[in-house]
């Protein structure tokens, strides 16, 4: 989804940020600043700033950073255009006409029909539950321990045991059947000829869902996408689930989205298999559980929950089918890039079971595994070790585990494989660089993309030097009060530097310039840049700007000197006094910078 352009831009010229933010935050005026505490980690002394100037915040303790819109972003938990929507509405800003596209609108207000019906089907199912058509399902719910806020929480309902219930209650509301079909709520059985032994059958409509436990699937922003109907007994199929329609993607989300996205400051995030163990973890005070909706993890899940906690733990079910599902999470977490942990219930319980047997405090003592610990586990229990050649076999396997860890990581694990083995540490030690050597190194510098490389030198301090001349020079043309042409582009050496340079002096905003960053760390750093420099007068600005540039471009000249005269012995007698002349011409104009300053 594309909104114009200059749509956004006066979206942004109209939502003040000070204003904005200053409905989550209280914002005191300090300065040219407004500050408060951060909403995005906990503290007690005000490092979150608000600058109304450069529309931008930024906090100097956790280093988050960005535009109002990004602001939206993180603590509504929102995609960009959801908090775009989210802010234009809070602005009475209409929404601009998206696309003439008759297809892109045909398609959308289907989608709109299509949640609006789930959503009238999620608040049947949650009255029915109070009724006594929906006895048995509270009754069952009951039975499995539930209180009834959690039930309210989750809304919770029951598909009354009827043919057709809901599906003539949503017709009465004016949905067709082909749209109830569309939705995964009813299924149509189309009309039968008579036969020589059975009579001509009409065609009928019936609900999807009949005599079951509901449980509705809802998104981070409170769309009803699907709905899980568990089985009030030792009915087949315990959960019947609705397959995937054109508002559901059961690779796409989590259950418990909805309720995630209210949680502040997670720490990490408890997935579990099972609706009954979220609803169930989550009556009992774990915060922070969702599930994968009946498959296994998937990377786009990941990147979803990649937004709501810095970790996840795993914590599938005790059964041989769960433990095979961790390994496999374990994997996909982990080119994620999102640090997880595992909690290895005992007794091939699952998590609801566990926390009802044992209670809160035992699920907090389970140990959070890591994933290496986690692995080797696995492999103790898959070898005999007892014998030599088991230990010898299980050794091998935990030291290809081994060598992808980091050193320090990896001595934690040393002792423990050292004691199961009998091995001593430095024959495990050889083996693991054994195992370290080139396809694991390549896969490991794989998983670390390299930084763009701008500068060999980089890291010296004079390197280092210029970059910080170089920020602030982009920090005061940002203010865009120094004249046009002030720099160009040969001044910045850092090629994000210089892309800022480029897009600054083509008209763009420092907020348009915060959110084309996509990468969160690369984000924070745009937005400190462009935050409005200390000085407000005009005449100090140039002067410090025109002070950065002297610097850098000095530096400049003094390197491509010095590269001259180192290459002056290896040149031609032409090519050497072509040089020459080069390096007097530079040394001039060198001598000229330093006495206009
Ligand atoms: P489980 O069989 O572990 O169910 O399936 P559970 O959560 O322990 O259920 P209870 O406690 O018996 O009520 C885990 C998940 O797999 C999917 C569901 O999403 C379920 O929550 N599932 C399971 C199905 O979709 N269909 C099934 O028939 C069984
Ligand atoms: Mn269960």
């Amino acid at each position: 989804m594309r909104f114009p352009p200059s749509w956004l831009d006066e979206l942004r010229a109209r939502a003040d940020i000070v204003q904005v933010i200053g409905q989550y935050v209280q914002l005191k005026k300090n300065g040219r600043k407004h500050w408060g505490l951060c909403p995005f980690h906990g503290e007690k002394t005000a490092s979150f700033s608000v600058d109304g100037e450069s529309q931008l915040y930024y906090c100097f303790g956790c280093k988050a950073g960005g535009s109002v819109i990004q602001f939206v972003m993180d603590y509504e938990r929102l995609e960009f255009p959801e908090a775009v929507k989210h802010l234009a509405d809070q602005l009475h800003m209409p929404l601009p006409q998206m696309e003439d596209d008759p297809d892109y609108q045909r398609r959308r207000s289907q989608r709109d029909r299509l949640l609006e019906c789930n959503k009238e089907a999620a608040r049947f199912f949650h009255q029915t539950l109070f009724t006594p058509a929906g006895a048995s399902a509270l009754d069952y719910l009951k039975l499995r321990g539930l209180t009834d806020s959690v039930i309210r929480k989750f809304g919770l309902g029951a598909a009354p045991n009827g043919w057709d219930t809901l599906t003539k209650y949503l017709q009465e509301k004016g949905y067709t059947a082909e749209e109830l079909k569309l939705v995964g709520l009813t299924v149509i059985k189309e009309a039968e000829p008579a036969t020589e032994t059975s009579p001509a059958k009409p065609r009928r409509a019936f609900d999807m869902f009949r005599n079951r436990a509901i449980f509705p699937i809802i998104d981070q922003y409170g769309n009803v996408l699907a709905f899980g109907g568990r089985a009030l007994g030792d009915v087949q199929p315990k959960y019947l689930n609705t397959s995937d329609t054109p508002v559901f993607n059961k690779r796409l989300g989590v259950y418990a989205a909805n309720l995630l996205r209210k949680e502040r400051h997670l720490q990490r995030v408890v997935l579990v298999e099972g609706y009954m163990d979220v609803v169930s973890l989550t009556q009992f005070g774990v915060p922070g559980v969702c599930a994968t909706l009946g498959t296994a993890l998937t990377p786009e899940q990941a990147k979803l929950l990649k937004r709501f906690a810095p970790a996840v733990y795993l914590s599938y079910d005790g059964d041989s089918a769960g433990q095979h599902a961790i390994l496999r999470g374990l994997d996909i977490l982990e080119a994620e890039g999102l640090p997880a942990r595992v909690l290895d219930f005992p007794d091939g319980l699952d998590p609801d079971e566990f926390i009802r047997r044992d209670g809160k405090d035992a699920f907090d003592a389970l140990p959070a595994l890591t994933p290496a610990s986690y692995r080797m586990r696995r492999l103790r229990s898959e070898h005999d070790l007892s014998t030599q050649e088991g230990r010898t076999e299980y050794a091998k396997a935990c030291a290809a585990i081994l060598s992808k860890l980091e050193p320090v990581e990896r001595e934690n694990h040393l002792q423990e494989l050292a004691v199961h083995t009998g091995f001593p540490r430095e024959v495990l030690l050889q083996q693991i660089g054994l195992n370290a050597s080139a396809p694991a190194a390549a896969a490991a510098s794989a998983a670390h993309p390299q930084q763009p490389r701008f500068n060999p030198r980089r890291n010296s301090p004079a390197a280092q030097e210029q970059v910080r001349d170089e920020e602030l020079l982009i920090s005061l043309i940002s203010t865009g009060r120094l004249p046009q042409d002030i720099a160009s582009e040969e001044d910045f050496s850092d090629p994000l530097l210089q892309s800022l340079f480029a897009e600054l002096s083509g008209g763009a905003s420092p907020a348009s310039l915060v959110e084309m960053q996509s990468d969160e760390a690369v984000r924070a750093r745009v937005s400190k840049l462009l935050l409005t420099p200390p000085s407000e007068n005009l005449d100090q600005l140039i002067q410090m700007a025109r002070e950065c540039l002297d610097r850098n471009r000095l530096k400049r000249m003094q390197e491509q000197l010095n590269e001259i005269m180192r290459s002056l012995n290896t040149l031609s007698p032409a090519e050497k006094s072509a040089a020459l002349a080069q390096a007097k011409a530079l040394s001039e104009r060198m001598k000229e910078l330093r006495h206009t300053k």
